[in-house]
């Protein structure tokens, strides 16, 4: 678990598998991830099965926010996608599914959290990303934190009878620590990750 001051990313649990369904169902959350239909139910348990399969390491997490009267809820999900471990980088996705927490911040904190776990603990080289271009609110939290635009895909999805551009984004292992000074210097020598991490 990764706990930051007002949200935490988990382990997701099968429980949490209806929330998923009803946000990716929502027509706006759709509309601004790689999903042209929201999957039903029986969808997402095969997908958690497929999840359940990756080492631990490499699984999507579940994004929690920390309430008032000090109890957690579920919001959404961040996650590395393909990890490739011989260039030590990562693609990322970021789904706060709950719009009532839109604009508070959760957004913007899962992925730093996110980084910190690509950079700290996966000791990844390079982590990016790939944003619908009229997405603003994504690409500003991808700003904010200080990913570098890369480049587009011109039209590169077609929903809703028209073509959209895609936008790259990417941060380096040196530009994530320039601007987190309090982590502690890189080792030396990377650690070669094992394909089944062990527990314990
Ligand atoms: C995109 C998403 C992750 C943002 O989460 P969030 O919790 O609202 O993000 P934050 O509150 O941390 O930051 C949002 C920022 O965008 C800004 N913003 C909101 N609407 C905006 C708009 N239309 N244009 C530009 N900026 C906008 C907010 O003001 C805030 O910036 P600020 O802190 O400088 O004020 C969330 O809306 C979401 O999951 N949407 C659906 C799925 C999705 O788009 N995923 C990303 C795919 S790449």
């Amino acid at each position: 678990m990764i706990v930051g001051k007002a949200v935490r990313l988990r382990p997701i649990e099968r429980d949490d598998l209806p929330r998923f369904v009803s946000w990716l169902g929502d027509p706006e959350v759709c509309a601004s991830i790689a999903l042209a239909l929201g999957p039903g139910l029986a969808q997402e348990e095969r997908w958690f099965e497929g999840v359940l399969a990756q080492p631990a390491l490499e699984q999507p997490l579940a994004v929690d926010v920390l309430h008032e009267d000090g109890s957690w809820r579920h919001v959404g999900s961040a996650g590395t996608h393909g990890i490739d471990w011989r260039n030590r980088a990562t693609e990322i996705g970021l789904v706060i599914g709950d719009n009532a927490v839109w604009g508070r911040g959760v957004g913007t904190e899962a992925v730093d959290l996110l980084l910190r776990h690509a950079f700290g603990d996966l000791n990844l080289h390079r982590v990016w990303l790939r944003v619908f271009a009229d997405n603003a609110r994504a690409r500003r939290v991808y700003e904010k934190l200080g990913f570098r635009h890369e480049g587009t895909f011109r039209e590169a999805e077609y929903r809703s009878g028209r073509y959209r551009g895609v936008e790259v984004y990417g941060m380096l292992e040196s530009e994530w620590r320039a601007r987190n000074p309090q982590v502690g210097a890189r080792s030396a020598r990377p650690v070669r990750k094992t394909a089944r991490p062990r527990r314990g």
